[in-house]
């Protein structure tokens, strides 16, 4: 039998039939038996009903992106195989509940290894309790596909372990009736498998939004307040319960507008603070922002975009808050604004950017998106002493002769020592007014064009500071390609497949997306004679800022449907562009 390299499974189902539960258990398995996972969810904005999708990649090879279509596809009811039924490609593999569910006939597509399972049914009649369908059909998958039973068995434990022994016995029991209505039911007919990989010791398996928190708390992060939002909610689930263990506070305040002032008051304080909202909390936070980057104060915020406007879709994935993350607010505010590309860089830009508003004292924007934030994959496990981070400038009035502190005072590097509130000789007047040097409010002309050149300046060598802008080019090559956040992962994988079949292409991969860098922008353009850019909001925002910031006049290739790219979409377009 074929061995599959990667195997991606889809599961589709109702949401509140425990989808979600199964797909993360797949996950979970396989990420035991030593191979590397993608996982990519979209479930509707409501607690129950609706399409929900989980989708699995898992391979013995790095894996980039969620992946062009899927091998398997389980579908739980007939509203997610109406859904899926035109994916469905010759050699796919397909497992659905019948008899007994709501699927009427049985299915039989040519080329297609249709496999029926009366998951309700047994769910129902034989084991009396109908939530168990999930691991009915989780028992067919681990037989059908090699998934270790073992494996299964210990991440049930550790799901429904809390809701009590009756509930982990009945899922056992329904792990083992779906394995043996295969058995004894089931000629397998399809080639995939999953093969095992070497288990690792320091490997993790980990959310995009728990990679940020945990980046957080390795950044030193000692203050986070926040209010709910989908999908950015995970951020504070995870630091509600680890910043305790590291004497941090977490607050959940009573709206975005509170958090912010919150974690602008903590960091005013000395402490390294942090929030996480979604466009329509990052919207309120805008008035904050701005004040953070008058007083000059270190804040985090992490934006898990999601689709707009308004409430939009709160759970799907869109990448159209780089406007405002860039340019929201009102005046000339400085800030920055980062765009994680995968799990690891959620942990290590994280880093980056407390890293960056300690540094430059601005607030800085982490711009994550619903496919990141939901996303589980494997990383290496971080090592802590390999983590450099850096704190802000603080006042030492032994420095100061006799001097009173100045707490804007113009350096060469735009950046001035902050103190401490109660520090001796460190007393200043922070508000959100226009100031001179000492702090006291100041409105002259000259004044304020002084320090909004400093506020601005003050980030002139971000680009060298920051981690030098990644490109991969082909010295051939006409055409360049840019993406940005969530995207690059997919365009890493669409280069590649595009390369395989003879094309010259470049790509180049910015994230620090604010204030641009644009010496390597420009150097890249310069290459190139067509630069196609890759992203997921209507507006084509970053290609509306490259044309604005560097020498660059792409051409958008820009999807607005709640859903990722696929590395084909991208790999079929650079050969209609090319
Ligand atoms: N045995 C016992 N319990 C089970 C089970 C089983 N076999 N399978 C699932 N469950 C439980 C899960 O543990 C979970 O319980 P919990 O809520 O106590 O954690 C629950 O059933 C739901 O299952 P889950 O697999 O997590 O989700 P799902 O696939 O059924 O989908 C969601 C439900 C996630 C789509 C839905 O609940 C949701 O959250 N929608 C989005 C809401 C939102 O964010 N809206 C936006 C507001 S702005």
């Amino acid at each position: 039998m074929a061995l599959a390299k990667d195997l991606i499974i889809r599961i589709g189902g109702e949401g509140g039939e425990g989808i979600i539960s199964s797909g993360d258990m797949i996950a979970q398995a396989a990420a035991r038996s030593g191979l590397e996972v993608l996982t990519f969810k979209t479930f509707p904005a409501e607690i129950r009903g609706g399409y929900a999708m989980y989708q699995i990649r898992f391979s013995k090879s790095r894996i980039l992106s969620e992946g062009s279509g899927f091998n398997v596809l389980c579908c739980f009811n007939k509203e997610s195989l109406d859904v899926n039924r035109k994916y469905l490609q010759e050699g796919n593999a397909l497992i659905y509940d019948y008899p007994g569910g709501d699927i009427e006939e049985e299915v039989n597509i040519p080329g297609v290894h249709c496999y029926p399972v009366p998951m309700s049914k047994i769910a129902k009649t034989e084991l009396g309790v109908y939530r168990s369908k999930n691991m009915v059909c989780l028992g067919a998958v681990a037989d059908l596909f090699s998934i270790s039973m073992e494996s299964l068995k210990e991440t049930v434990v550790e799901k429904f372990g809390k809701k009590g022994q009756e509930v982990v016995d009945v899922n056992f029991k329904a792990l083992e009736a779906g394995q043996t209505y295969i058995r004894e039911n089931i000629k397998k007919e399809d080639s995939f498998n999953m093969e095992p990989g070497t288990p690792k010791d320091d490997v993790i398996i980990i959310s995009g939004n728990y990679a940020v928190g945990l980046g957080a708390l390795l950044a030193g992060c000692k203050y986070f307040s926040a209010y709910p939002i989908t999908p950015a909610t995970e951020v504070a689930n995870f630091l509600s319960i680890n910043l305790p263990k590291v004497n941090g506070n977490l607050v959940q305040a009573e709206d975005e507008i509170a958090s912010l002032a919150n974690v602008i008051g903590a960091s005013y304080g000395g402490l390294k603070s942090m929030t996480a909202t979604s466009g329509p909390g990052l919207s309120l936070m805008q008035e904050l922002i701005g004040m953070s980057t008058m007083m000059e104060v270190p804040v985090v915020i992490c934006d898990v975009q999601r689709g707009g406007p308004s409430t939009g879709l709160p759970t799907k994935h869109e990448q159209s808050d780089l406007f405002l993350a860039a340019h929201g607010g009102h005046g000339d505010g400085s800030r920055v604004v980062l765009s994680p590309e995968g799990i690891e860089d959620c942990v290590y830009m994280t880093v980056d950017a407390f890293n960056i508003a300690e540094k430059y004292q601005v607030p800085v924007l982490l711009l994550s998106d619903g496919s990141l934030g939901f996303r589980t994959a494997s990383m290496k496990k971080p090592d802590p002493s390999k983590i450099k981070t850096i704190n802000r400038d603080t006042y030492d009035p032994s420095s100061n002769g006799s001097e009173s502190f100045m707490r804007y005072k113009l350096t060469k590097s735009g950046i001035s020592p902050m103190s401490t509130p109660g520090q001796p000789d460190g007393a200043y007047i922070s508000t959100g007014l226009e100031h001179g040097e000492s702090s006291a409010p100041r409105y002259t002309p000259d004044n304020h064009t002084v320090m909004l050149d400093k506020r601005f300046n003050k980030l002139d060598d971000l680009e060298d500071f920051f981690t030098p802008t990644e490109v991969d080019i082909d010295e051939d090559a006409e055409l360049g390609v840019v993406a940005w956040g969530s995207t690059i992962g997919t365009l890493r994988e669409a280069l590649a497949l595009a390369r395989e079949d003879g094309l010259k292409v470049s790509a180049i991969y910015p994230k620090l997306v604010w204030p641009m860098p644009k010496k390597a922008l420009n150097d890249f353009a310069a290459k190139h004679k067509k630069i196609l850019v890759t992203e997921i909001n209507k507006q084509a925002q970053l290609a509306a800022l490259l044309r604005s910031e560097t020498d660059m006049d792409p051409i958008s290739y820009n999807i607005y449907g709640g859903l990722p790219f696929t590395p084909k979409m991208i790999a079929d377009k650079i050969m209609e562009v090319l």
